[in-house]
């Protein structure tokens, strides 16, 4: 059951709305009466998310890793809507590859994307909320893996980790204009496109068990989280970094009832063994 929210007097960005967690922000932001501004670089996808919405949704074909476009897009927020209060930088990409074999392009993509790509639409989000004079929400996306080692993700993991630094830095320099600048972390979310490719499905069905709550994230929790942060309900939070990974940032799911068979501490127990 998701929150009721009313941000009928209120303008998104949302990146990277053409799938999954993008287009599940963009429609939960539409339920709860926001002018939202749909932006990806996935026409046909884009299109698809935006059909049969309620209230006021615009479409705009865009690429986060050109400044143009990022001024074209939040130009298109301001001029189609007459103001712009929130910015969702979910767009990302995440090939793997081992570092071995890793290609500098796909390398270079990456961060074009994740890094610059937030850096980017920040800024371009950040002139019009700064003129404006009533403050703002940014919204940035990392992972799980940014804190953790994970073979095959050198590019995506760096990549997010640098985005919740560069989420402390926003949070610090736009303060003063009342922009609060905060950074999601999800987990393992299901949004991959089905069926899943053979070697990916046999790495999930045996990392899900061991997630605390045995089960994948929906985007639509995400969606829950990306919404309260745009909320009147976190005045008070910038700067911050929110996890939504079912508690698999600080561990594993028990895999049985915890029994003590250390002799050593039979001492500490009580137990006596006879
Ligand atoms: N799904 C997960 O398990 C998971 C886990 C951790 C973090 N995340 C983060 O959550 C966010 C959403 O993840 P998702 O699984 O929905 O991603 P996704 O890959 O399903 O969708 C990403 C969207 O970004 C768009 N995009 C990519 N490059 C772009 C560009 N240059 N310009 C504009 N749009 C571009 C894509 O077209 C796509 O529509 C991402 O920031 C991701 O890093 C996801």
């Amino acid at each position: 059951m998701n929150v009721r929210y009313d941000f009928s007097d209120r303008v998104v960005i949302v990146t990277g709305a053409a799938r999954g967690v993008g287009r599940e922000i963009v429609h939960q932001f539409a339920a709860a009466g926001a002018s939202v501004l749909a932006t990806d670089r996935d026409r046909p996808g884009l299109e698809e998310s935006c059909r049969d919405l309620p209230g006021h949704v615009k479409a705009v074909v865009g690429d986060v890793r050109d400044e143009d476009e990022c001024t074209k897009i939040v130009r298109a927020a301001t001029e189609t809507f007459g103001r712009l209060d929130i910015c969702v930088n979910n767009a990302a990409v995440a090939p793997h590859a081992s570092l071995m074999d890793e290609r500098v392009e796909v390398w270079d993509t990456v961060y074009a994307v994740n890094c610059r790509g937030t850096f980017l639409m920040t800024r371009a989000a950040a002139r019009p909320m700064i003129s404006q004079g009533h403050g703002g929400r940014i919204i940035n996306f990392s992972s799980g893996v940014s804190s953790r080692g994970s073979a095959g993700a050198a590019a995506y993991a760096s990549s997010r980790a640098a985005t919740e630094s560069f989420t402390r830095v926003a949070a610090i320099e736009l303060a003063p204009y009342e922009i609060l600048v905060n950074c999601v972390s999800p987990g393992l979310i299901d949004t991959q496109p089905k069926p899943l490719p053979p070697t990916m499905a046999q790495s999930l069905s045996a990392r899900i068990p061991e997630l605390p709550l045995a089960r994948p994230g929906l985007a639509e929790e995400v969606a829950q989280l990306v919404l309260w942060l745009s909320s009147d309900g976190s005045s008070y939070v910038t700067g911050a970094l929110y996890t939504v990974d079912g508690g698999s940032g600080v561990g594993s799911r028990p895999p049985g009832a915890v029994v003590d068979d250390d002799v050593r501490y039979d001492w500490v127990t009580g137990r006596s063994r006879v």
